[in-house]
């Protein structure tokens, strides 16, 4: 048994990373100060796994109260960060506040590692770094260039944790995660968007149950084989599953280097408009949606070659299509069970 700080452990990544962590063995820690996040989920997460963790409700960029975590809880075995802000379209009219949050609480956490010899890092981040690729499926070497500021807080992110662990003082593991869908099979953890969301499920899935009225699908002119955009959408419980195996690779010393990345994706593309039909065909739901105008940054297409993590970690994705739909309708209608 190790003992993991998990920063954003009350979100939606953070939260299945929870399950999967103590299920596995581990005693964990959480710092999560619910800017996006609900406080029932420590709660939630025990109906799950019927053990318990402490979260400090404490924001990262407030390094005082940070190492006063640090001070309480040390020595930790490994630490997993997920707490950033991560959508897209915000970050592009709000930058400084993507990265004042996402890099100073980087930083903050980076220098409370160092004093506190807390070295196996597993940094979560994103597809979204790849912008507009030339190719595809995309390969960890592609080129970086991000086109949102919530991407370039996450390459960035990449290079402060790359030249850290070029100091031999850390070993890192970033994740970039595809597009994360989906909810716990117990439908007691999922996604939890405050306000309107921004993301394709949660929309969908709010559409279906009647909180949104309309589910528009952002254009349908795009050069893909029915218009409309292509991603990689994988399961949000084969993500925390590649967390656990990251780490348990990290912990055991079986890196080669100081730093690697890895794709998490299902290497498989599916149109905004497949899922649309995936989702009414799985749930037997009439969606009520129209083709709308495109969304200013969307990337066209997108999806992994996530070879890599299967070969060097042994991690491949477990959960189909149906899957996703699945559990994140049942995730929906449970929300709605307890309003
Ligand atoms: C997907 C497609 C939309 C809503 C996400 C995360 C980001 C990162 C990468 C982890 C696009 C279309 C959406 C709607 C629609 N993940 N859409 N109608 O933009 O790929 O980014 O994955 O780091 O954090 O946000 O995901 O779900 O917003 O959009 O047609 O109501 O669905 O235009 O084509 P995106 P998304």
């Amino acid at each position: 048994m190790k003992k993991i700080l998990v920063t954003g452990g009350c979100g939606y990544l953070g939260s299945h990373a929870i399950v999967a962590l103590q299920l596995a063995g581990h005693e964990v820690v959480s710092i999560d100060n619910h800017v996006n996040s609900s406080p029932d989920v420590p709660g939630r997460i025990q109906s799950i796994t019927g053990k318990i963790f402490r979260n400090y409700v404490v924001d990262l960029c407030d390094s005082h109260e940070l190492e006063k975590v640090m001070v309480a809880e040390s020595p930790f075995d490994g630490v997993i960060h997920f707490a950033a802000f991560k959508a897209v379209e915000e970050s592009m009219s709000a930058p400084l506040k993507y990265y004042q949050n996402n890099l100073i609480g980087l930083l903050n956490l980076l220098a409370a590692c160092k004093r506190h010899k807390l070295t196996n890092i597993v940094f979560s981040s994103t597809c979204t770094l790849y912008g507009n690729p030339d190719s595809l499926p995309v390969h960890e070497g592609c080129e970086l260039r991000p086109e949102s500021t919530y991407g370039k807080t996450k390459w960035m992110g990449e290079e402060i944790f790359r030249d850290a662990a070029a100091t031999g003082e850390f070993k890192v593991i970033a994740l970039r995660y595809f597009n994360p869908v989906g909810a716990h099979p117990s439908a007691m953890i999922g996604e939890f968007p405050k306000g309107v969301p921004a993301n394709l499920i949660p929309y969908m899935t709010q559409t279906a149950i009647g909180i949104r009225e309309l589910l528009k699908v952002n254009g349908n002119d795009y050069p893909t084989r029915d218009g409309t955009c292509v991603r990689d959408y994988i399961h949000v419980c084969d993500i925390a599953d590649a967390h656990i195996v990251a780490l348990e690779y990290l912990l055991n010393g079986q890196m080669q280097h100081n730093f690697d990345v890895f794709n998490l994706g299902t290497s498989i593309g599916q149109t905004v408009l497949e899922m649309v039909q995936s989702f009414e065909k799985v749930n037997e739901i009439k969606l009520n949606w129209v083709f709308g105008p495109r969304r200013k940054g969307d990337i066209i297409a997108m999806y992994a070659n996530a070879s890599k993590a299967e070969k060097v970690l042994g991690w491949k994705p477990k959960h189909d299509l149906d899957s996703m739909m699945r559990t994140a309708w049942a995730w929906e209608k449970q929300l709605q069970r307890e309003r």
